[in-house]
């Protein structure tokens, strides 16, 4: 029969080990992997522009994803000491923003407006048919590789809605047959 707590022999209580490990120490091989040097080479200067302005993180975070497509989570730590935040407040910045992505899109980005005038011009449907015209769901990327579909809010063209980017390239009034056109065009239909 086990023993409802550890034994002793000998009189000497058998008792658990306890570690203690204070909260300020490094444990070794702890932590997320530091950024390669191809990877730092392209972030450092990043990290130096903007390290002295006010408000820095949402630009850099900018920065990066511009630069590299994503922002991958190696760059968290070395963005976090040189703004001097920690990198939870990092990480929920850019877990907080849609915006921001942590792995690489797709080799072409779908991006739909969901903003309140796309909204009200049938947004949601394109956004639906988008999905089965490219056969992944927003926020994915498909498993291809060749395309990754994300809702966004306001390109700017509210006034032509229902509005949709592809690339970098905006394109106003959009509907179905165009986005099949496009889709078409660049080879990502499913
Ligand atoms: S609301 Fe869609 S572009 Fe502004």
């Amino acid at each position: 029969m086990k023993p409802d707590r550890p034994s002793s022999v000998a009189g000497t209580p058998v008792v658990a080990p306890l570690v203690f490990v204070p909260r300020t120490s490094k444990i070794p091989g702890a932590g997320p992997e530091p950024m390669a040097p191809a990877l730092a080479a392209q972030v450092n200067p990043l990290i130096a522009a903007h390290r002295e302005r006010a408000g820095a993180l949402l630009p850099l975070l900018h920065a990066v994803q511009e630069r590299l497509g994503h922002v991958p989570p190696m760059v968290v730590p070395a963005i976090a000491e040189a703004l001097n935040l920690s990198r939870a407040e990092v990480h929920g910045v850019i877990s907080y923003y849609h915006f921001f992505r942590s792995t690489p899109p797709g080799r072409h980005v779908v991006q739909v407006c969901r903003a309140e005038a796309c909204q009200a011009c049938g947004a949601d449907e394109l956004l639906a048919e988008a999905e089965a015209l490219l056969g992944c769901k927003s926020h994915e990327t498909r498993s291809d590789g060749a395309v990754t579909l994300e809702p966004v809010f306001c390109l700017g063209l509210c006034a032509s809605s229902p509005a949709v980017q592809v690339d970098d390239q905006l394109h106003a009034r959009m509907t179905p047959a165009r986005l099949r056109q496009l889709g078409e065009q660049l080879e990502i239909l499913a």
